[in-house]
């Protein structure tokens, strides 16, 4: 399985999932035990992105915690036009996001190398801009958006500043990037421990710097005995929660360095492998590959039972996920030696 952003979680994860099936964190003052563990998933997530107090809640997945973004965004702002504007390569939640919130999506060209460009995102805001999105790991590319300079521009506009490291946030701290909460001033940030993370699904991760974010989505919960709940789901998998502080426990930061170094090993393998037999490649600045391939021959290695997937332009697009290896990754280069 090549296509995935979902890995096999860690033994521990699976494990603590075993131990949570029937506990709503959506019910925190009933469900004290798995309510204390979702306030230390938060802190655990607040080391990764370098939040020292951070705030937020373990939610379905990336979707909800994008929705929730631009919700919040939306939430603050007295514009009754409000517009958020992304790359075109955002991800696809940020439509629903604005379809089901009825917000104005503007989304922007990437430059030649599948990043925001800055003076197009700068172009569109505008005074009813009320968020600015940046991907740190775009979904088909797992390029990293100039994350401080889109936060200027928010700035500049009065909006708010999301970055969405769904997929990104587990490996970028071995990296040189900037895109985390000490790079710039941004307000809120999805990184899903469901991916790189090794957590079960679901598990998603929604963090905010400003605790007036998080009220800005609280609704009362009259029958609770909590006052308030600012997830967008109700009932929520207290398995996701306590998986993901069983996982970051485990790994948090060695075993995901190991593993970013070993993936991205495989990603610079595999892009080489490609490139000399004679595909247009991708660099890779996380572990995703990208290459144009024939049609026929993508449809013919699906045939052999490998699971990948195109980008919207078509090119044959494979995510190093953790339970992806060098060996499986030969096998797959030697099945396209055949088939050509
Ligand atoms: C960058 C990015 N954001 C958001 C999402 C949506 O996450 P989910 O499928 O967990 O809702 C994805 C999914 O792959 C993603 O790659």
């Amino acid at each position: 399985m090549l296509s995935s952003m979902c890995t096999q979680p860690h033994p521990a994860a699976r494990e603590a999932a075993g131990e949570f099936l029937a506990a709503n964190p959506g019910d925190p003052a009933t469900y004290q035990e798995i309510a204390d563990l979702e306030r230390r998933a938060v802190e655990l997530l607040g080391d990764i992105v370098d939040l020292p107090q951070p705030e937020g809640f373990i939610s379905s997945g990336g979707t909800e915690a994008n929705i929730q973004a631009v919700r919040a965004a939306r939430n603050r702002s007295s514009t009754a036009t409000p517009n958020v504007v992304a790359p075109e390569s955002v991800h696809f939640s940020f439509s629903k996001a604005a379809d089901v919130l009825g917000v104005e999506l503007r989304t922007v060209p990437v430059d030649s190398d599948y990043r925001a460009d800055v003076a197009a995102v700068a172009a569109a805001a505008d005074r009813e801009t009320v968020l600015i999105v940046g991907v740190a790991g775009t979904t088909e590319h797992g390029r990293v958006d100039p994350i401080p300079e889109l936060t200027e521009i928010a700035a500049d506009v009065d909006a708010s500043m999301h970055v969405d490291a769904a997929w990104g946030g587990f490996a970028l701290p071995f990296t040189d990037q900037a895109w985390n909460f000490a790079d710039a001033p941004i307000d809120t940030m999805t990184i899903d421990p469901h991916k790189l993370g090794q957590a079960v699904v679901p598990a998603g991760g929604f963090l905010v710097r400003d605790a007036a974010t998080l009220d800005a989505l609280a609704v009362e919960t009259p029958y609770l005995e909590s006052t308030s709940q600012a997830t967008l789901t109700g009932t929520r998998s207290g398995a996701g929660v306590a998986s993901a502080v069983a996982a970051i426990e485990a790994l948090w930061p060695d075993g995901y360095r190991r593993q970013f170094e070993r993936s991205m090993a495989d990603a610079e393998w595999l892009t080489e492998a490609l490139a000399d037999r004679g595909f247009e490649t991708v660099e890779p600045t996380l572990p995703l590959v990208a290459a144009r391939i024939p049609e026929p021959l993508f449809e013919a290695l699906r045939a052999e039972g490998w699971r990948i997937s195109r980008t919207g332009s078509g090119a044959l697009r494979v995510v190093c996920m953790p339970h992806v290896t060098r060996e499986m990754l030969r096998s797959f280069v030697a099945d396209i030696d055949k088939l050509t």
